[in-house]
């Protein structure tokens, strides 16, 4: 079971991290652009809504997003855990992600940050393309031989998205700095938040998010990471963590292991201590 959100700016690899760990771990992706763009290429009316916000770089109606998570949430495969892409994104949107999950009595295990430097970000979403059939995300600097879609031999061209033109990406960064930003702080007082180094090779970022995923410290970070107390002592200590979060200009070096407490308070301590044990070793 893998219940996470994942935060992070436009372009710090949330999508690619996201379709890693759902192809590893078999949880689905649940993310709230490819929702969108699914619904605005369907031409539905939700979709048409959705479009002029998107194409200009800001964010789409918190009423329309919830009604297409919820309704994602629902799906069977999403029973035994999720990977939130790019919802939640302001406060509304987790307050109403908090009480959702409530209902369907789904405590969140995580919020994995992925921490980029904002050149590499601009860089990146000016690079991205997307296969035009299945949405698998690639990069100009990184393409598959053939320069094509990898994943099956019909699959073939590769899309700029329109809102990877240049100045849609200034005014997504500003966004996201101005609502989804304040998250940090949310998620890091309600000890969930795990801020992972976003760059360097992709195979090094998902290891790190994968260990983090798993409740566990990223080996090459542990000498670095602050000690933290077994559950059992944790439970009884009365001392208040306190996490800071705060605008760096370097991708984070270390990880920070904060105090998990309940963001639902259902059945937290069943989902996270029974599971957050060792990380799988990667194979
Ligand atoms: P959405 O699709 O969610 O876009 P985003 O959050 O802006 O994130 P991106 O998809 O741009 O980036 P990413 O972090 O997934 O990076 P990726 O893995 O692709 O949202 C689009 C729009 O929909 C929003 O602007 C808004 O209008 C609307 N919307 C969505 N959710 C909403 C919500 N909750 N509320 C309201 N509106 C909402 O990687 C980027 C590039 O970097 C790729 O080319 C990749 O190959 C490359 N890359 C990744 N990792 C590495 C690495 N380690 N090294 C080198 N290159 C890398």
């Amino acid at each position: 079971m893998m219940r996470i959100v994942l935060l992070g700016a436009p372009g710090s690899g949330k999508g690619t991290q996201a379709q890693r760990l759902q192809a590893k771990y078999g949880v689905p992706q649940v993310s709230s652009g490819d929702l969108l763009r699914d619904a605005v290429a369907r031409g539905t009316e939700l979709g048409l809504k959705a479009k002029a916000a998107m194409d200009a770089g800001h964010l789409v109606s918190d009423e329309i997003v919830l009604g297409l998570i919820r309704e994602r949430l629902s799906r069977s495969d999403a029973a035994q855990g999720f990977i939130l892409d790019g919802y939640p994104r302001n406060a509304q949107q987790a307050t109403a992600l908090n009480a959702l999950l409530d209902e369907i009595r789904q405590p969140l295990d995580a919020v994995l940050l992925l921490d980029v430097r904002r050149q590499t970000l601009i860089d990146r979403l000016a690079g991205r393309r997307v296969c035009s059939k299945c949405g698998k995300v690639f990069n100009i600097a990184n393409l598959p031989a053939g320069g094509s879609c990898d994943v099956d031999p019909s699959h073939g061209l590769l899309i700029q998205r329109p809102d990877d033109k240049e100045e849609v990406i200034a005014k997504r960064l500003e966004v996201y700095e101005a609502q989804t930003r304040p998250l940090i702080e949310h998620y890091s007082r309600l000890g969930l938040l795990t801020t992972v180094a976003g760059e360097g090779p992709f195979e090094d970022v998902f290891a790190r998010m994968e260990t983090a995923a798993l409740g566990g410290t990223p080996t090459a970070l542990k000498k670095n990471a602050k000690r933290t107390q077994p559950t059992a002592l944790k439970k009884k200590a009365k001392t208040k963590f306190k996490t800071k979060s705060k605008a760096k200009s370097k991708p984070a070096k270390t990880k920070k292991t904060t105090k998990r407490k309940s963001a639902n308070k259902t059945d937290r301590k069943s989902s996270i201590s029974a599971k957050r044990k060792k990380p799988a070793r990667k194979k």
